[in-house]
């Protein structure tokens, strides 16, 4: 098995999937794996789009020999430096020590800054091409998509675009690379997921590249997370708009902190209530047990968001904080809000997050409804009311 697959007659897919890592970032779930794409582009001058993460590299190189046979590789374009991609870069370097470097100023700033890599730079400016014989490169600087170096690089002969982490998610490439060749439920939640976790924060950045990118005639898209979108690269480009600018589908996640359960009976019954009102959409989520990165991603989806926590210490219960401190850090809009969640004495969990809920700036749909210990028949129907307001919020997005 030679491992590189062909994605034009002279454009090759030559990445790797990992499936050992178990968080990424050292902090992202990887339950379904995550693949490091990267690129050959065979033509006068051979170009390598992206190297990968480290610990695969004798995966990655095996590839790329197999593919060469013996030839140079004249160009290397680093789209982005994070080391998922730029890994590899001192190990290729070694191999290929007459390959040029392509990246902008910062590229090369951080480049220096990560590895000490001062010689073989090739520099390019928005907008700069390249001529490699019969494929043409043309550079677009996407400043925070996801670092301050980011760019994308444009084939013109098949028109691909190489986009980097934009349009990326998590999940191993398990057999099929390219859109028509997998299920695409799995990795638009996948990418939803990447988008949100880790891109998310900078949406508007996302939204200027995207109206750069506009006027490009864009046949494949080649990300170097997740699949290859050959058949409906405008399905992916659609979601990607749709996020970054806050739009949400209908429904309701629900998320709460619970030691003993009377919190989570308000969320079951906020639940029920909402369903009775039409919603199909509804997630109750208990923070303690699900990763943060899920519950991001639940509420980058939905309309409706409801947090509801015990009370412990004379304050929040410690999961929901995580919860309320990354929802104010990273601007989501567009949501509405729902707060519920009980005390025993001082109370301290619903006030502190009606005070994160200051910063998030999203309609609060009613009155927030607070039981001492349990809910009783009055904390029920106030509850009632909370999933009316809450449902009729949501309904008609
Ligand atoms: C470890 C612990 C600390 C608590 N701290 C407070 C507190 O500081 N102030 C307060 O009003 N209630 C406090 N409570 C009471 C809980 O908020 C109350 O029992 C609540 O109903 C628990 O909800 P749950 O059944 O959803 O876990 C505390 C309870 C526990 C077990
Ligand atoms: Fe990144
Ligand atoms: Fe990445």
């Amino acid at each position: 098995m030679n491992g590189f697959i062909n994605i034009t007659e002279d454009i090759f897919y030559v990445g790797v999937n990992d499936r050992e890592t178990a968080i990424f970032e050292n902090l992202w779930p990887l339950d379904k794996g995550v693949s490091y794409n990267s690129y050959i582009i065979r033509d006068k001058k051979n170009v390598l789009v992206d190297t990968v993460k480290i610990n695969k590299f004798s995966v990655f190189i095996e590839k790329i020999r197999n593919l060469l046979n013996g030839e140079d590789i004249d160009y290397l374009v680093i789209n982005h430096m994070e080391p998922d991609h730029s890994g590899s870069i001192q190990e290729i370097l070694e191999e290929f020590p007459n390959m040029k470097i392509i990246g902008n100023k910062k590229t090369f700033e951080f480049l220096n800054d990560l590895y000490g890599i001062q010689k073989n730079l090739y520099e390019v400016k928005d907008g700069d091409e390249i001529d490699l014989g019969e494929h043409k490169l043309k550079f677009y600087m996407t400043p925070m998509v996801h670092w301050p170096e980011t760019m994308m690089t444009y084939e013109t002969k098949s028109k691909i675009l190489f986009t980097g982490d934009a349009f990326g998610g998590f999940g191993s490439l398990d057999g099929g690379i390219f859109d028509d060749e997998v299920n695409l439920d799995f990795f638009e939640d996948e990418i939803r997921r990447y988008y949100s976790n880790i891109v998310g924060k900078y949406s508007p950045m996302v939204q200027r590249a995207l109206k750069k990118l506009s006027d490009v005639d864009i046949k494949i898209i080649a990300a170097t997370h997740g699949p290859v979108w050959r058949k409906h690269p405008e399905r992916i480009i659609e979601k990607y708009d749709r996020w970054s600018k806050y739009e949400s589908e209908e429904g309701v996640v629900i998320i709460y902190g619970s030691m003993y359960g009377n919190t989570e009976k308000m969320a079951d019954h906020l639940a029920r209530k909402i369903a009775e009102q039409g919603i199909k959409n509804i997630k109750v989520i208990n923070a303690s047990k699900t990763h943060l990165s899920h519950i991001i991603n639940e509420i980058w989806r939905f309309k409706g968001v409801m947090l509801g926590s015990c009370t412990y210490n004379t304050g929040l219960f410690p999961p929901m904080e995580e919860i309320v401190q990354w929802i104010s850090h990273t601007g989501l809009k567009n949501r509405v809000l729902g707060i519920f969640g009980t005390y025993g004495w001082s109370g301290g969990g619903v006030s502190t997050i009606e005070k994160y809920a200051e910063n998030f700036k999203w309609p609060i749909v009613n009155e927030s409804v607070e039981a001492k210990l349990s809910a009783k028949e009055d904390d029920l129907k106030k509850l009632d009311e909370l999933a009316k307001a809450m449902a009729d919020a949501v309904k008609n997005n």
